[in-house]
């Protein structure tokens, strides 16, 4: 594997998948594979799961582990092309990236949208600036429209936990305070539409996500009516596309209960973390037994292993 910065980068979703649950039996089994290579892992804005189950799993592998909050302790960096540089930055994403490829063998990076402008968002223009400087692979740990390590993650949940052969999966836009990247839903929908699940959105109109990551999947506008006879829940908030960057509605109606639940086939609960209570999601669901949330970021760890195995042996 060259580079993990979306969906496309994967071969053999099934095998890394059955990786991914190898090696979460033994995870230092392969605790020599990357002796002597280092990763960088930079980011561009905060993270609690991504950046830790990533190191974590770079040391099983023997990886060495540079950590460098790139926003706020390196220079401010300039992405545009034949730009005078004589507003604030200081150095231009083809030095910086090219540098860091001088120390790294592999490079994760962090970068949310502005959710100001559309295209530029779209474009996903720093994770694709590293990968035509740096030199290195390049690991996406949320790029501006996707969020492949989590989604990964989440078909490793899925497969693990499933109780039926076709599990119904529910994607659930639930009500925020901020305006959210699309990054989790794009991935998640990009990923689950290729798994062996019967995969339903629901949202409020307005939210529709990017044609591109929803071809083919099944939108269902009453939350109620997508939640009948399903086994797994997945809420999340995002901004809206169309009107980008926009919020439509806070309607709390679309909070995750233990009513709606109830509609459910004893569905599992499951959110990508952080998540605000009592807002995207009831504490009585949170706290239930059915929600595996917690067992959810524990696997982001044999997610992101599977993936720098993947990558360390073609190197
Ligand atoms: N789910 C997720 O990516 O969490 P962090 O933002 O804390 O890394």
């Amino acid at each position: 594997m060259q580079n993990f910065i979306s969906f496309h980068d994967v071969d053999d979703l099934d095998f890394l998948v059955k990786s991914a649950l190898e090696i979460k039996k033994n995870p230092y089994a392969n605790s020599t594979l990357g002796i002597n290579k280092t990763i960088g892992l930079l980011f561009l804005n905060p993270s609690l799961r991504t950046r830790l189950s990533t190191q974590k799993a770079a040391q099983n592998l023997g990886m060495n582990v540079i950590t460098f909050n790139l926003n706020n302790e390196g220079w401010a960096i300039e992405v545009n092309e034949g730009i005078v540089m004589d507003g604030t930055s200081s150095e231009h994403i083809k030095e910086a990236a090219a540098v860091i490829g001088q120390y790294c063998d592999v490079i994760g990076l962090r970068s949310f949208p502005g959710l100001t402008d559309r295209e530029y968002d779209y474009a996903d223009t720093i994770i694709n600036k590293f990968v035509q400087y740096a030199g290195r692979p390049i690991l996406s740990l949320e790029s501006a429209i996707l969020h492949p390590l989590q989604s990964l993650t989440d078909v490793i949940t899925v497969e693990e936990l499933k109780t039926k052969s076709r599990p119904k999966v529910v994607l659930s836009w639930a009500p925020h305070t901020r305006a959210l990247p699309q990054a989790v839903p794009n991935s998640f929908s990009e990923w689950m539409s290729k798994a062996e699940v019967d995969f339903v959105i629901t949202h409020p109109k307005g939210y529709e996500l990017s044609n591109e990551f929803t071809q083919g999947v099944k939108i269902e506008y009453d939350q109620d009516k997508a939640f009948e006879g399903a086994d797994f829940i997945y809420a999340k908030n995002w901004s809206s596309f169309r009107e980008y960057g926009k919020i439509l509605t806070k309607d709390p109606a679309w909070m995750i209960t233990e009513q709606k639940m109830a509609l459910t086939d004893s569905a599992k609960f499951m959110h990508c973390l952080p998540v605000r209570r009592n807002v995207v999601v009831a504490d009585e669901v949170l706290d239930s037994e059915n929600s595996i949330v917690i067992h959810q970021a524990g696997n982001r760890e044999f997610a992101a292993q599977a993936v720098l195995t993947e990558m360390l042996k073609g190197m």
